[in-house]
């Protein structure tokens, strides 16, 4: 499944954020203001449990509560920067990391890190980056995360490619995508076109 999550405050900002003036504080503002917008959405249909609670009046309303653990995980370096605006709506969600690096030559992503908390293997992986270009580091890391059991795995990404969407879903047909947009094409250095440029620079402010 994949669904690019058109809403005119995500297009926007991301207007914005593409902008090759815009400075690396707001760029990482705004991606950070972008991924609280996506996970109101993504979170849309998770399953909620029923619980009573007592109000001030000594009446009971029935109410809901999240059932299931979210664990936030970024792609190393550009994923760190959607952590922030996803803690911020759901705050008592852990955090993992992935670190993979691309072979300039060959484009195959390299595992150089791995630390997920070691919880219930139901949690709900929002896996982060920025950038759905080839697709290589996410496929990485989705089966670096199955090896370890987890096999609830939702990919957040800001910008992606058909290339990337169909790479990942060839490979792992179980994991929802989630885009805020659709861009062309890769292009002979397999960066997005139009894209936003090195998100990871941009967000460092490291160009
Ligand atoms: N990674 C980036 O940061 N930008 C792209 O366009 C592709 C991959």
């Amino acid at each position: 499944m994949v669904k690019v999550l058109n809403h005119p405050l995500i297009t926007t900002k991301l207007t914005i954020m593409r902008n090759k003036e815009t400075s690396h504080q707001l760029f990482r503002e705004l991606l950070k203001e972008i991924s609280t917008l996506m996970v109101f959405e993504i979170l849309r249909d998770y399953k909620t449990i029923k619980c009573d609670v007592e109000t001030p009046t000594g009446a009971i309303a029935q109410g809901q509560k999240m059932d299931q653990e979210i664990i936030i995980v970024p792609i190393l370096r550009a994923g760190l920067g959607m952590v922030e605006g996803i803690l911020s709506l759901i705050p008592n969600s852990r955090v993992g990391h992935i670190g993979v690096y691309r072979d300039e030559k060959n484009f195959q992503a390299h595992e150089y890190f791995y630390k997920v908390p070691t919880i219930d293997k139901n949690s709900l992986i929002l896996l982060v980056d920025p950038m759905l270009a080839t697709g290589t580091s996410a496929i990485d890391s989705i089966e670096r995360l199955k090896k370890d059991g987890f096999k609830n795995i939702n990919l957040v990404c800001l910008v992606g490619v058909q290339e990337g969407i169909d790479n990942v879903q060839k490979k792992h047909s179980d994991v929802k995508i989630f885009l805020a947009a659709q861009d062309l094409y890769l292009n002979e250095k397999k960066y997005i076109i139009p894209g936003l440029g090195d998100a990871g620079d941009r967000i460092f402010g490291t160009k």
